[in-house]
């Protein structure tokens, strides 16, 4: 059959709704692939997020064990979550984790966070009192009375409360104290270490009072006083340094009160050797 020839005009009219099929389609899947696109993206940041999330839900004991949580004595620190679902296995963790990330070597091992000291022979120590009742060793007593002399000049009282205490001592303070108070040994050793733990009985620790605010000592409200402002500043040049700072690794108690002398080579193993 012979071809029918169609017209110019014609072939266009008839190409046209194809043309118009076409121009119509053409946004419709820009748009499909676009969503595509979208949904492909959006289920990508889901995935992401959800692997983000696994990690977390494990590591959460790390998590705990790399910033210790102090046993606390007021209520207000007791009720932060992580204090409160701590696990004992985590607790015993922290208590065996020095400053430096390691742990106690065996035969080390601490006793309700406190690390086990050597009594000092107390025919080496001396006197830092008038009256001769608090000792320390003849380093420790020589650079806390340069402190206390410079604290004076800038119109500070530094009092020694409590210096050198033998295990009888702490003993009596531990256990007397825990029954008057009528504590458990775990709440005790929260602010005092058992017999054979103390820093005291190394004749280099002492516990530090504001002698014009005496209704401060050996508690919290030392923190605000003068006496603490200036040992803040100036300790470290006497070489003595806090034990207890909050959150330590010990898991002890803030003691503001409560300072160490670090300044030379027997105290420094003393406190540090058996950590590292
Ligand atoms: N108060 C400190 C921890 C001691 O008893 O040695
Ligand atoms: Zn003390």
């Amino acid at each position: 059959m012979d071809e029918i020839e169609i017209p110019e005009a014609i072939r266009e009219e008839i190409d046209l709704p194809k043309r118009a099929n076409f121009a119509l389609s053409l946004p419709l899947i820009i748009g499909v692939v676009t969503c595509l696109g979208l949904v492909g993206l959006l289920s990508m940041f889901l995935i992401s997020l959800g692997n983000k999330s696994i990690p977390t839900a494990v590591n959460q004991p790390v998590i705990k064990s790399a910033s210790p949580t102090p046993k606390v004595k007021n209520s207000q620190q007791q009720s932060t979550p992580a204090a409160k679902d701590i696990s004992p296995k985590n607790k015993q963790t922290l208590q065996n984790f020095s400053k430096t990330g390691t742990t106690v070597k065996p035969g080390q091992e601490t006793l309700l966070g406190h690390l086990p000291y050597d009594v000092a022979p107390e025919s080496e120590l001396v006197s830092i009192t008038i009256d001769g009742r608090l000792k320390l060793r003849p380093a420790a007593a020589k650079k806390f009375q340069q402190m206390q002399a410079a604290a004076k000049a800038d119109g500070v009282n530094l009092l020694a409360i409590s210096a050198f205490r033998n295990t009888k001592e702490q003993e009596k303070l531990f256990f007397k104290v825990k029954e008057q108070r009528v504590q458990n040994a775990t709440t005790r050793a929260e602010v005092s270490a058992p017999p054979g733990y103390s820093e005291h009985h190394t004749g280099y620790a002492l516990d530090i009072g504001d002698g014009n605010a005496p209704a401060t000592n050996v508690e919290d409200e030392f923190a605000q006083t003068a006496a603490f402002r200036w040992l803040k500043l100036n300790a470290l040049k006497y070489s003595f340094e806090l034990s207890f700072p909050p959150n330590n690794p010990q898991g002890v108690n803030y003691e503001p009160w409560h300072w160490r002398f670090v300044g030379d080579r027997n105290s420094l193993e003393t406190f540090y050797k058996a950590r590292n």
